[in-house]
């Protein structure tokens, strides 16, 4: 089978998942260019508020590449909302999770389901890690070049199994660590606060995936809206937010303690 095109649908917050997922995607790219022109690459970035509205991907000659990072062990609820309005029609995907080296729950499972439930069909599967975005002296400095290597190598493995099959539709579907019901996500009392170098420049309020952040004063963020995801801190052109206090300081000490044993990628291949 002839593949053209590549759609890489992300969320990304502090853009590790971004990260990961071009790597995956360039590896796609280098596995369908083997013997014919290589497919283009296109972006979907669901992590602002303001997303441009889904598509839909046909079955043939295209492939739908999913990448979402882990939070409390599900994948982020706006993003699961935003991935709906894409749809495929039979559309083979390949989907991927980020995580931050505690453990990715029931986050690719319920990524490969929505996947299914939206009209692609999941051919492959895996999970990377990253930098923990709350707690990032946790798997510091990755995806490093180990982690990127591998993501390239399950994005050639993924599309080198499309190619070769003659009818994708009948690749078996890969079996996915994860349990039903998903885990509920307990509440995160953990918000990033800016301070004294901030000069409302409005920034973080702009690019808030949730709109938690007052753009007329961009130190009050709205903690029932907020979603903790850091993206505030990683954009803030005066390095002014950050994650602070007391509480913030215990849950970290605790959490380095507890994940700091280095995790591996892990990929699931219907083969
Ligand atoms: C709210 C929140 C919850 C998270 N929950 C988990 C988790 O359950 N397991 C884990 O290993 N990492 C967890 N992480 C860490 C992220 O999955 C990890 O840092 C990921 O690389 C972030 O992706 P990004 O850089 O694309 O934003 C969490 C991060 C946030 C912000």
């Amino acid at each position: 089978m002839k593949y053209h095109r590549i759609n890489l649908i992300y969320f990304s917050a502090t853009l590790t998942t971004r990260e990961t997922g071009r790597r995956i995607a360039a590896g796609m790219q280098a596995a369908l260019g083997t013997d014919g022109p290589a497919p283009e690459i296109v972006e979907y970035d669901i992590t602002p508020g303001n997303a441009q509205a889904g598509e839909v991907m046909p079955a043939t000659g295209e492939i739908a590449l999913l990448a979402m990072p882990v939070y409390a062990g599900r994948i982020p609820a706006p993003a699961a909302l935003r991935l709906t309005c894409f749809r495929g029609a039979g559309t083979p995907a390949v989907v991927a999770c980020v995580y931050g080296n505690r453990a990715f729950d029931d986050a690719l499972l319920e990524l490969a389901d929505t996947a299914r439930k939206t009209g692609f069909r999941p051919v492959a599967a895996g999970a990377f890690v990253a930098r923990h975005s709350i707690f990032p002296q946790v798997a510091a400095g990755r995806p490093d070049s180990r982690d990127l290597k591998a993501a390239r190598e399950f994005g050639y493995r993924s599309a080198a199994l499309l190619q070769g099959a003659h009818d994708p539709a009948t690749l078996p579907t890969p079996a996915v660590p994860g349990n039903h019901p998903y885990k509920t996500p307990g509440p995160i009392p953990l918000h990033p606060r800016a301070n004294r170098r901030c000069n409302a420049c409005g920034a973080c309020a702009r690019q808030c995936p949730v709109g938690a952040i007052d753009p007329a004063d961009p130190r009050r963020t709205d903690k029932t809206r907020c979603i903790s995801c850091a993206r505030c801190i990683s954009i803030c052109p005066q390095h002014a937010r950050r994650f602070r206090g007391l509480l913030y300081r215990i849950a970290r000490a605790k959490f380095v303690k507890a994940h700091s044993t280095p995790q591996e990628p892990r990929t699931f291949l219907a083969e």
